[in-house]
């Protein structure tokens, strides 16, 4: 039993002894254990409203956090629950310097530490008993991070444990809430912030049919990741709370978004029908003020249905085989043998890209890409300067990469036509502003793969053929889609960057475009007749 003046110095000194441990360490190295602590307002806040949808069904708790560090969450349940109420607690951690402190702090508030790994300490016939209510921030891993002998086993862990089978590119928080969730007591209550990321993601859809069907999942509160009140670890984060237990017909879950838990900015209440059938689980709560939210009618017309979207070409090595033109030309390459590219969007100004007499954009410093499909010995008899040129290449590491590697030759590139419209793959912006911009390319320059290239198709290409005027439509139509409805599409990753890939970009409406020219529509409702 401890009072509250004992806890709350023992907070302040826990918090000190983060400090200190966290300085003590590169960034390098917390990210490689996922160190990054929660703010203790933060913990409480999240133990706090636990506590109110538990109510009265956890009389006495069994506390477990399964990567404790110091014990934020320990020290929120302390002065949540109380420690009269707090039967057990146990925090698992597996780098001693964080358990001995965690230890040392709140031993004697009845805080058990074990230092091991969690995903081993679950995994034993030996394991401790199961936890009530577990309160959990885990490591934020990347999949690429954790090595093939590692993962294959945590998959199988999963599978023999949840009965799930892991995608492999999920991080280890998808892997600590599956295994603790299955290690902890029916009925039992669990509140988890992490990466929002799976969410959105193909490897995230078996967590999310877990939390729809095996357990009772209560609310799922996004952060707003312009919204720095926490600091940069809990960008793009959401909160899960969740009871184990299989959801009663009808359920719906509190989807909330920005402000904080208890003062959310924006709820709604979801059926898990609607969660069943959603691809991005972001657009919930659909209010302009979520910044995923999007208004696109599923049902309607798409950019997919008058654009094929494709990524730009990836050269293997852009400083390598892209120049700029004068510096081509000043080389003595041959002509035909060096295509119009844009710059990337950082350098490029224009929206609109007119053209020369050859292609190239009428922009400052035209670029080029080497793109060439002679064989080597016929390029080294008829073009000595680029032949001579591309020898470099060795020193330089260009054909180590896995892209050049498995070319032929290895200074050919993927073949792209120059399209018509571009929109940028990446970038910021929150509310109104865009995170990515289109572009109006009236010249003969393709894009790397820091562009999608929208090429029409099907009815609007017929009528771009034949009026060739419509194109400055087009290009304004394509100037109304919002920045809600990209970001809606697209995903956001930590710190706010905004990608869309090309089947994303495809899916936003394109409505206004029927609007305007209504025997698009038509077009578009013949070919899906054909489907049908
Ligand atoms: C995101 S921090 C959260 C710490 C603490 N729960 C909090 O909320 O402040 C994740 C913690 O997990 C620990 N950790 C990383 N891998 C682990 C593993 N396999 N088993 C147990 N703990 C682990 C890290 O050392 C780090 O202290």
């Amino acid at each position: 039993m401890i009072d509250q003046q004992h806890k709350n110095s023992a907070e302040a000194r826990r918090q000190a002894i983060q400090a200190d441990l966290d300085a003590g360490r590169s960034g390098s190295e917390r990210n490689r254990l996922g160190q990054f602590a929660t703010p203790n307002d933060l913990a409480i806040e999240i133990a706090r409203y636990t506590q109110t949808v538990a109510g009265n069904s956890l009389s006495t708790i069994h506390f477990a956090d399964p990567s404790v560090g110091t014990g934020s969450f320990y020290s929120a349940a302390l002065t949540v629950f109380g420690s009269e109420r707090i039967g057990r607690a146990l925090g698992i951690e597996i780098d001693p310097a964080f358990g001995d402190a965690a230890r040392d702090l709140w031993g004697d508030a009845g805080l058990d530490v074990i230092c091991d790994d969690f995903t081993r300490v679950v995994a034993r016939s030996s394991r401790p008993p199961s936890p009530n209510l577990i309160l959990a921030n885990p490591p934020y891993i990347r999949h690429h991070h954790l090595g093939r002998e590692d993962k294959q086993r945590l998959q199988a862990l999963v599978s023999r444990m949840n009965g799930v089978e892991i995608n492999g590119l999920s991080g280890l928080y998808v892997y600590f809430l599956l295994l603790a969730t299955a290690w902890m007591e029916e009925d039992g209550y669990a509140a988890w912030l992490i990466p929002s990321e799976f969410m959105d993601v193909n490897y995230g859809a078996a967590l999310k049919r877990f939390l729809i069907d095996r357990v009772t999942l209560l609310r799922v509160h996004r952060f707003d990741p312009d919204d720095v009140q926490f600091g940069d670890a809990l960008v793009s984060s959401v909160v899960l709370i969740f009871r184990k237990a299989p959801p009663v017909h009808e359920h719906v879950v509190d989807f909330s978004f920005g402000g904080t838990l208890g003062v959310p900015r924006v709820c709604d209440s979801i059926r898990l029908e609607q969660l069943r059938e959603a691809r991005k689980w972001t657009t919930f709560p659909n209010n302009h003020k979520n910044d995923r939210s999007t208004p696109t009618n599923e049902d309607g017309p798409t950019l997919g249905d008058f654009f094929r979207v494709q990524r730009g070409i990836a050269t293997g090595s852009n400083k390598f085989f892209i120049l700029e033109r004068a510096d081509g030309e000043r080389r003595g390459f041959p002509e035909q043998y060096l295509r119009p590219i844009l710059p990337s969007p950082r350098h490029l100004q224009a929206t609109v890209i007119d053209s020369d007499s050859k292609g190239y954009p009428l922009i400052d410093r035209p670029l080029c890409v080497i793109d060439c499909d002679l064989p080597e010995h016929t390029l080294k008899q008829r073009h000595t300067a680029l032949w001579n040129y591309l020898q470099t290449a060795d020193e330089l590491g260009v054909k180590d990469g896995f892209l050049v590697g498995k070319r032929t030759p290895w200074y050919k590139q993927e073949q792209r036509k120059p399209a018509p419209f571009l929109c940028t793959y990446m970038g910021r912006g929150s509310d109104q502003k865009r995170p990515f911009r289109f572009v109006w390319n009236r010249s003969q320059a393709i894009g790397t793969n820091l562009y999608l290239m929208l090429y029409p198709r099907n009815a609007l290409a017929a009528m771009l053929r034949q009026h060739t005027s419509c194109a400055a439509d087009v290009f304004a139509l394509l100037g109304q889609v919002t920045g809600h409805e990209l970001r809606g599409e697209g995903r956001v990753y930590g710190g706010g960057l905004n990608k869309i890939e090309p089947r994303e970009l495809g899916r936003i409406s394109a409505a206004s475009f029927v609007q305007l020219w209504p025997q698009l529509g038509a077009a578009v409702q013949r070919q899906g007749d054909l489907f049908d």
